[in-house]
């Protein structure tokens, strides 16, 4: 019989019994199982070990610049345009930067900060300073607001991406609302791909701050499992209402490649993307363009990276499926944990009932197995049901994770019985 929050408290007992002794013959094997961080595994890695043996027949880009010299402020030329026809945005609004889009993304934050967006007030200099958050979300957005010491605001997730009545609502009358953070495909942890009504609704609603800016982080743009879901295209959206230089896109080739050494870009609309190049000029002279001709020159197209997923896609397939057949197997007559399917991405989200998020990370880290740190999903480090957990699939091998998976289970089982147990 399964268990559920309805089940006696005289077979919870009993069940708690049987969890007690699964629990502790897993702790007696003394594992160290990590599932905490979304890295890509080894044989992940090893698909892109091409860029490093490149042998690049010359030097000397499509518009005839050494590439292991200063300069090219922007990137190389086709690097831009494969990102371009990738991605569907134009090569001249785009800008490759190092390898990160997290630093891309802190810096466009610390720009506007420090000196303000188009000529409007740096953010620096205003007593208050919000930003939308769609939960659950990436724990790293929320440290660098958390940072800058602006103010987040939780905006549900439904199914078709963040709740658009809310942020409508918020953002047109209140000036102080500088910005909403969004991973619009896969998105970091749910796999939630944003629907073509939302992306035109948030480029075309009426925003009191005239600095208003979406942070885009394509960060999984590419990366379908069980299905290719397209996003709609922001920056022709924009178009239809002149908001182009609303948006801040980004994307990386860190999970695409090598995570600390792809390539990560920014893109906005005309006037944005100037004065982003500007103050580039002041930073730096240029980025490591032989990192981008070696990308570039691996995937020569669209296509090539599109093939280069389907391996990737392949093989965290077989990782996804351990958890979710694990998952249906353990729960899937049971209300104590629930989650969605993701179509891609990189991460599976669950919820376990209130209050046992953080008893079930304390359990399985007992055991031997580093989960995400419950809560880490929203602003501030705090789930307001202490429901949520980010499993992140990559990094074990499929034995590992079919070990941490037991783990994962009985954890949760204990801490939900408990829980149970302490209420009735
Ligand atoms: C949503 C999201 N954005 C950005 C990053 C980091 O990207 P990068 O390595 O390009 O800094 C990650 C990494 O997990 C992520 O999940």
């Amino acid at each position: 019989m399964a268990l559920s929050s309805k089940t006696s408290a005289e077979e919870l007992r009993a069940e708690e019994k049987k969890l007690n002794s699964e629990y502790e013959k897993l702790k007696s094997c003394n594992l160290s199982l990590d599932m905490s961080r979304g890295k890509p595994a080894a044989a992940q890695l090893d698909l892109s070990n091409g860029i490093l043996n490149m042998n690049f027949p010359s030097y000397i880009n499509c518009e005839g610049n050494d590439v292991r010299n200063y300069g090219i402020l922007t990137g190389i030329k086709e690097c831009r345009q494969l990102f371009a026809d990738l991605l569907g945005i134009k090569a001249d609004n785009i800008i490759i930067g190092g390898n990160s889009s997290l630093n891309l993304i802190y810096d466009a934050i610390a720009r506007y900060y420090m000196f303000g967006k188009l000529g409007s007030t740096p953010w620096s200099k205003l007593e208050k300073v919000k930003v939308l958050c769609p939960v659950p979300g990436y724990d790293r957005h929320f440290s660098i607001c958390e940072e800058f010491g602006f103010e987040m605001i939780n905006i549900p997730m439904n199914s078709e991406g963040p709740d658009m009545d809310m942020v409508e609502r918020l953002v047109k009358d209140d000036e102080s609302i500088k910005a909403i953070i969004c991973v619009p495909l896969y998105s970091n942890p749910s796999g939630v791909c944003y629907s073509d009504e939302v992306v035109e609704r948030l480029v075309s609603m009426k925003a009191a701050a005239e600095d208003f800016t979406i942070i885009w982080d394509n960060a999984y743009g590419v990366h379908h499992v069980y299905k290719e879901r397209k996003l709609a295209d922001i920056f022709v959206l924009a178009e239809k209402y002149g908001t182009e230089d609303r948006v801040l896109y980004f994307f990386s080739t860190s999970k695409i490649t090598f995570p600390g050494s792809g390539v990560a870009l920014i893109a906005s609309g005309d006037k944005a993307i100037a004065e982003i190049k500007k103050r580039f000029g002041i930073m730096t002279i240029g980025y490591n363009k032989i990192n981008q001709l070696a990308t570039y020159s691996f995937f020569k197209s669209p296509e090539g990276m599109h093939e280069h997923m389907r391996k990737l896609g392949k093989m965290l397939k077989e990782k996804f499926d351990v958890v979710l057949t694990k998952l249906d197997e353990e729960f899937g007559d049971s209300d104590f944990l629930s989650w969605e399917k993701p179509d891609g991405g990189y991460f599976i989200s669950v919820d376990t009932l209130p209050g046992c998020a953080k008893e079930t990370v304390r359990l399985a880290k007992e055991c031997g197995l580093i989960l995400t740190a419950a809560g880490c999903a929203y602003p501030y480090g705090a789930d307001p049901n202490d429901s949520n957990i980010r499993i992140a699939p990559s990094y074990p091998t499929v034995e590992e994770l079919k070990k941490a998976m037991e783990i994962f289970c009985v954890s949760v089982k204990l801490a939900s019985v408990r829980m149970l147990l302490n209420n009735k």
